[in-house]
């Protein structure tokens, strides 16, 4: 009986240690995040390369312009194009650090650039207003793994408006994604700064979009919940360079948004204490709030983490 236990419990440390594949009748792909839940549609352009994509409930109907993305690699890198082909598209580049100080979280960093490219040499730094921010990371000796939340990527805007622009017009149901995998080194602890040489493979794929998985409705909830607003880009210009977005929800659009929690103008008619286990997105909607509504009349509110005691208003 002991041993049974615990080779149950051997057994079920194994499998949450990695993420879970599994087919649909439709044939659609999909892999569950052990540690968040999260579901993605997932592809897998290479045996070297699997992408996966969760949307915002109404992405069939309404075009997205986030996502939140999981992506295992072969070392050394990848990159992931949101408009399928190299040239005039978002391109994504993504390596795991190498840094060597040994701690658990290095170890575990994967840095991430928004890239563009005008024809087919290196690609430069996007210029446009995309942010991508961690929710977690994994590196082993082989590989790497990310998942991560993506703002503004599903359309873009690169050197403003005498510019390129583009979209990914997730309501068509079908998007056009490319990737690209190099094998050989790629140098730089500030990613974007980073170099690589030319990718060893790299693809175009039509993703076909399964509203039953990449809708499902839950979206808001794994951003409010797991999104650590932290952009992890290494170390650049000598000093460690991660920016950390006090709010997950939305870019800070007026110096308010950045200004100590609390509520701002007006009085609070009915507030709340945080407690255990409380994230925005809940408190929202069990109060009958979007979670933009909760947001605005919490000007400044940190939700990952959300302290437990903070008191946050309900009504104004
Ligand atoms: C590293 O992780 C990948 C995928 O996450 C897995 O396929 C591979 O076997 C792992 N390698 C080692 C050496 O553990």
């Amino acid at each position: 009986m002991g041993f049974l236990k615990a080779s149950l419990l051997a057994l079920v440390a194994a499998l949450l240690t990695a993420p879970v594949f599994s087919q649909s009748e439709e044939g659609t792909q999909t892999i569950t995040d052990p540690s968040t839940g999260i579901v993605f549609q997932a592809w897998n352009p290479s045996p070297d390369v699997t992408f996966g994509l969760a949307l915002p409930s109404d992405a069939l109907t309404a075009d997205a312009t986030e996502f939140i993305g999981y992506l295992s690699c072969k070392k050394a890198w990848c990159g992931l194009s949101l408009g399928g082909g190299m040239v005039d598209s978002l391109l994504v580049l993504a390596y795991p650090s190498s840094s060597t100080s040994g701690s658990q979280e290095d170890d575990n960093k994967v840095l991430t650039s928004f890239r563009w490219a005008s024809g087919y040499t290196l690609p430069t730094v996007y210029t446009g207003d995309a942010r991508l921010t961690k929710i977690s990371s994994r590196v082993n000796s082989t590989h790497f793994e990310t998942i991560f939340r993506c703002v503004n990527c599903l359309k873009w805007v690169q050197k403003g408006d005498e510019g390129t622009a583009g979209a990914a017009p997730t309501s068509e149901g079908f998007l056009v994604l490319g990737w690209a995998h190099g094998v050989s080194g790629i140098s730089g602890e500030c990613a974007d700064e980073a170099r690589m040489g030319q990718h060893e493979e790299q693809g175009i794929f039509g993703a076909e979009l399964d509203g039953e998985v990449v809708g499902r409705g839950l979206y808001e909830e794994w951003v409010g919940r797991f999104d650590t607003g932290e952009e992890v880009k290494g170390v650049c210009g000598g000093k460690p360079t991660s920016t950390l977005y006090t709010s997950t929800v939305k870019l800070p659009t007026s110096s308010s948004s950045l200004a100590a929690p609390g509520p701002t103008a007006g009085v609070c008619q009915k507030s709340y204490t945080v407690k255990a286990g409380d994230y925005c997105w809940l408190i929202a909607t069990e109060n009958g709030l979007t979670l933009d509504g909760f947001l605005g009349i919490n000007a400044g509110l940190v939700c990952n983490p959300l302290q437990i005691g903070t008191v946050v208003c309900l009504k104004k």
